[in-house]
């Protein structure tokens, strides 16, 4: 069923209507980059079930400063002009001017995948074949989708992108965050962010990706670049700048180069780290600010305390482990010291090739004993932290409307039928989205 913006909408008959509401009303960090009101309503009025267990309390997880998953029985939500205008128990729901009986369902806020490559030509499966008949995966093996990006046309990878988006849409992802990094050449990158700019406003320059063939004997000279004339080009589509800090990759002080050089540009910093060994990268992003230390598969005491006195999301991506067969990071801990953690698919050809936030919900929860509530919470509220968003991951009064519907009474499903196609049905700032 289609709905017009203009037009309020209730959806009612909920089984479990996740809102994650902030305690407060009060977030953080607000605003929204396309220019969205800070959330500022109190959560709906309905009866908190918490964490679905226990009853009354609605903190699950509940961490100094990171929020709380919440959700509702019995509920009803109201969308007006493309934001939530209401929720709370069924039975007393306002009247709107069209109705959707959800029998039961669950509602959810849309995921926010806060980590992404999705521009690139070419498909790496016969490395992922091989690794999975024992080679290791190494950073190297990105240089082989920058020379398919760098031999495709803009249309060929508009296609691709716009492919890739509509499946994170259809798998309940509103918002999604998307890096450049296979371009790696002025032009490249200047035109993979400006085709990721079309379908999603969180765009990050990555051309510290890799150091490409061309400058294997100057390294210093391809950091100069993405330091110059690259970031001058891709600065205008993009709104954060990011670093692979890594062993084969990037190190400290290059790293340190050109995150400074992208915030003197008005680029914010975000940070790969620590996702092939230890090493400086969790500590950097915390120095400059990062909004997300992301993977942090290898942590030592003093990253994880940098982490959680800080106001650095640590973006665990447990698709990348499962599709590189590494240990998955520790979760438990991070949750444990406090930090603020979300979840992310990577998407990218090399280290992880899915789409799908409920996938990752569904490893979150069994590979790194996340909680059903901690990990719908990482995928929802800690994306929209690792993105600086007050607007989206949760559906407390003010937030945009963007919701799905499972095939499935309570949120608890994700993880219980993995692999299993739940996403019923998809809301984007009011919009249904067609399938
Ligand atoms: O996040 N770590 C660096 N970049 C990607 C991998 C990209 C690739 O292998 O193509 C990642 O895992
Ligand atoms: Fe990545």
């Amino acid at each position: 069923m289609w709905h017009d913006a203009q037009v309020s909408l209730l959806i009612t008959n909920i089984g479990e209507l996740v809102t994650n509401a902030p305690p407060d009303g009060g977030w953080p960090d607000a605003g929204a980059p396309d220019g969205g009101s800070p959330d500022g309503g109190a959560p709906g009025s309905g009866r908190a079930r918490g964490s679905g267990t226990s009853g009354g309390g609605a903190a699950v997880g509940g961490l100094a400063g990171s929020g709380a998953f919440a959700s509702v029985t019995d509920a009803a939500l109201v969308i007006e002009a493309g934001r939530v205008a209401w929720t709370g128990n069924a039975a007393s729901a306002p009247a709107a001017d069209e109705a959707v009986d959800a029998a039961g369902r669950a509602v959810l806020p849309g995921f926010v995948d806060s980590h992404a490559h999705l521009v690139f030509g070419g498909e790496r499966g016969a490395e992922f074949a091989a690794r999975m008949a024992g080679l290791p995966y190494q950073a190297g093996g990105i240089r082989s989708t920058v020379a398919a990006t760098r031999a495709a046309t803009d249309d060929q990878l508009r296609a691709n992108l716009r492919k890739l988006a509509a499946e994170l849409l259809f798998q309940g992802t509103t918002t999604f965050e998307c890096k450049s990094g296979y371009g790696l050449t002025v032009p490249d990158e200047a035109r993979s962010v400006a085709i990721a700019a079309e379908v999603t406003p969180e765009v990050t320059y990555l051309g510290a990706h890799v150091v490409p063939p061309e400058f294997d004997r100057d390294p210093g000279g391809y950091v100069d670049l993405v330091c110059g004339a690259m970031l001058d080009a891709c600065a205008p589509h993009a709104r954060w700048v990011d670093v692979f800090c890594e062993r084969g990759a990037f190190g400290p002080d290059e790293a340190a180069a050109v995150l400074t050089a992208g915030i003197a540009a008005g680029l914010q910093p975000r940070l790969h780290a620590n996702q092939l060994g230890p090493g400086p990268g969790v500590q950097l992003a915390v120095q400059h600010g990062a909004a997300s230390a992301d993977h942090c598969t290898y942590l030592d005491d003093a990253d994880v305390g940098a982490l959680a006195s800080s106001a650095t999301v640590a973006t665990l991506l447990p698709g990348v482990e499962f599709s590189t067969r590494q240990p998955y990071p520790d979760a438990r801990r991070l949750l444990g010291a406090g930090a603020t953690v979300a979840i992310a698919t990577d998407c990218n050809p090399g280290s992880c090739f899915t789409s799908s936030m409920p996938f990752c919900i569904a490893l979150a929860v069994r590979e790194m004993r996340m909680t059903t509530q901690e990990a719908v919470w990482a995928a929802t509220v800690g994306g929209a932290r690792a993105l600086r968003r007050a607007d989206v991951g949760h559906l407390g009064v003010g937030a945009r409307a963007d919701l799905i519907m499972l095939d499935a009474p309570s949120h608890a499903y994700l993880a219980y039928r993995p692999g299993v196609p739940l996403i019923a049905a998809v809301w984007r700032a009011g919009e249904r989205a067609a399938r």
